[in-house]
């Protein structure tokens, strides 16, 4: 068990992952969970510190999520946010009342009691970021009021006995300009949290528990050649060497050399210890995808094929695997608004790439190792450099599991693919060259399905046109085209018409999400 926790109780606030955030960016591991999560249980964790998130609701509403006083009786400090806040004042008899009109954004705090744990060197008065209707017009009984804006009486309240903290405003968002203080008050402070959350701790950490949990036991894992499956692979590796097996399904439609890359670095020769299978399934997805060409038929061919090649490949395995692994992360586990919700995305019909019923038949354990399941992406990637992944692929931009057929407007074939391989890896290499990569969400090639006429040399072309894309952006919910100098994008036009057979115009997609996707399909 990690010695040093917080945990991040979700009254269904939109965000949680960023309190989550900011606590380990204080070098402070931490968990979110459901707020019906007993004082009981909660104890059991042996928490350093809890944090009740905000939420949409009123204290006041029928089914609003709420806690018994027991919790605030653990002897364990509790800092409350926003909807958290307000329930920490109504549940230890304080009044919380409704205003006529809401607050939201930016609003001024005067801290009132400067020898505040909670306020320590806060500026006297500073920007914070309000989002409620619902405040506390009286703090319960050994509260004192620590700092108020104009419109709301408390903005703060501690019982610095009890160890008791709320705040009405958002500390974990940037806008909050001293939120990240508040939040290390908190943590380092109030709670004493040494804050040696690192990477290589909880690398050697989990690998100890993987050890402890699979034994003799052998682990299939599923490498897309992604970060996150690649390095559930390498922390597993670690832990087990040969009692992985790692099953890499090429499905041809992969950025060029990658699938050559991923046997590099894991299959012989490589420097992970496991057994690893390549099947190449190339020619399979082509021959269903012929013909194809509506988007969602062409994601649904790939969708369905794609388990039942992995499951080919497990079903040889039956009898000495116990257990699947997945590249679950943080973001993937944690998505629902109340808390409630988490964990259906990946658990219920699909364990580890397979559907369940495949996992029944097959006799694996029906719950998948996930190692990663407490990590944000960024996390992730230093357990990756940490385990000596390549940088290469720990940096790696996303990439949709479809491939480069969402990338192919129309019907693919195979010499589609080159065009789009070959196209991509120029438009990569030169804008690396220029050193315009950095600040760009994703950028890559596409190939759309406009034939045209052109002229090359003393001959008329029929060709292709290449779709080069890239975007900023920073939630990829929505994302606009970024602006590539034009002596750059020159010469990637130039080299992709004249190194890449079949293709007599390069196009530049300015058109921002929405409307626009970031892919073309
Ligand atoms: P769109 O095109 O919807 O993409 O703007 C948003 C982000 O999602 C990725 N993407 C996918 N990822 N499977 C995936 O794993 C998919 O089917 C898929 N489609 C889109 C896309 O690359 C971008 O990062």
């Amino acid at each position: 068990m990690r010695e040093e926790k917080i945990i991040i109780l979700d009254f269904g606030g939109q965000y949680k992952q960023l309190i989550a955030r900011r606590v380990r960016e204080c070098g402070v591991y931490c968990e979110i969970h459901s707020h019906t999560l007993t004082a009981e249980k909660v104890r059991g964790m042996k928490p350093a510190g809890i944090i009740f998130t905000g939420g949409p609701n009123s204290v006041f509403a029928k089914d609003a999520p709420s806690c018994g006083r027991d919790l605030f009786e653990l002897g364990v400090p509790v800092l409350g946010i926003c909807y958290g806040s307000q329930l920490m004042a109504h549940v230890l008899g304080g009044e919380v009342k409704t205003a006529p009109t809401s607050e939201y954004g930016q609003a001024v705090v005067t801290v009132d009691e400067e020898a505040s744990p909670l306020l320590k060197d806060v500026r006297k008065e500073s920007t914070v970021w309000m989002s409620h209707t619902d405040y506390i017009a009286r703090v319960p009984e050994g509260f004192k009021v620590t700092s108020h804006t104009a419109k709301c009486p408390v903005a703060s309240m501690e019982d610095a006995v009890r160890r008791l903290y709320a705040v009405q405003f958002h500390p974990e968002v940037l806008h909050t300009e001293e939120g990240t203080k508040i939040l290390y008050n908190f943590v380092r402070g109030i709670c004493g949290c040494r804050g040696d959350w690192q990477m290589s701790a909880f690398a050697e950490e989990t690998i100890r528990e993987l050890r402890e949990k699979i034994g003799d036991d052998h682990v299939l894992l599923g490498l897309s050649g992604g970060v996150d499956s690649t390095v559930t692979a390498a922390l597993l590796s670690r832990a087990i060497g040969k009692q992985l097996h790692c099953v890499f399904v090429d499905h041809g439609l992969m950025r060029k050399n990658e699938g050559d890359e991923v046997e590099r670095i894991f299959g012989e020769g490589g420097s992970f210890r496991l057994n690893f299978t390549r099947v190449n399934a190339q020619e399979r997805f082509y021959r269903k995808l012929t013909g194809q060409s509506d988007p969602e038929t062409k994601r649904k061919i790939i969708g369905d094929e794609f388990p039942r090649v992995f499951g080919e490949e497990a079903g040889k395995l039956a009898g000495k695997v116990r257990y699947l692994a997945q590249g679950t992360i943080y973001p993937d586990v944690v998505e629902s608004g109340d808390g409630s919700k988490s964990d259906v995305i990946k658990s219920h019909h699909n364990v580890g790439g397979l559907p369940i019923e495949v996992v029944r038949e097959l006799g694996f354990d029906e719950t998948p190792i996930e190692p990663l399941r407490m990590l944000f992406k960024d996390e992730v990637r230093r357990v990756g450099l940490e385990l000596g992944v390549p940088k290469e692929l720990v940096y790696r931009q996303p990439f949709p599991g479809p491939g480069l057929a969402v990338r192919i407007v129309g019907e693919i074939t195979p010499h589609k693919v080159q065009i789009v391989q070959e196209a991509d890896a120029i438009f990569r290499e030169e804008l690396h060259k220029a050193g315009v990569d950095k600040d760009l969400g994703q950028y890559f090639a596409a190939l759309s399905n406009m034939r045209s006429v052109g002229v090359m040399g003393d001959h008329r072309t029929y060709g292709l046109a290449v779709v080069l894309r890239a975007v900023l952006t920073s939630d990829f919910m929505t994302a606009e085209a970024a602006e590539i100098p034009w002596d750059v994008l020159k010469i990637c036009m130039t080299r992709i018409i004249n190194e890449v057979e079949g293709v007599n115009r390069v196009l530049y997609d300015i058109s921002s999400k929405p409307p626009g996707t970031i892919e073309l399909e």
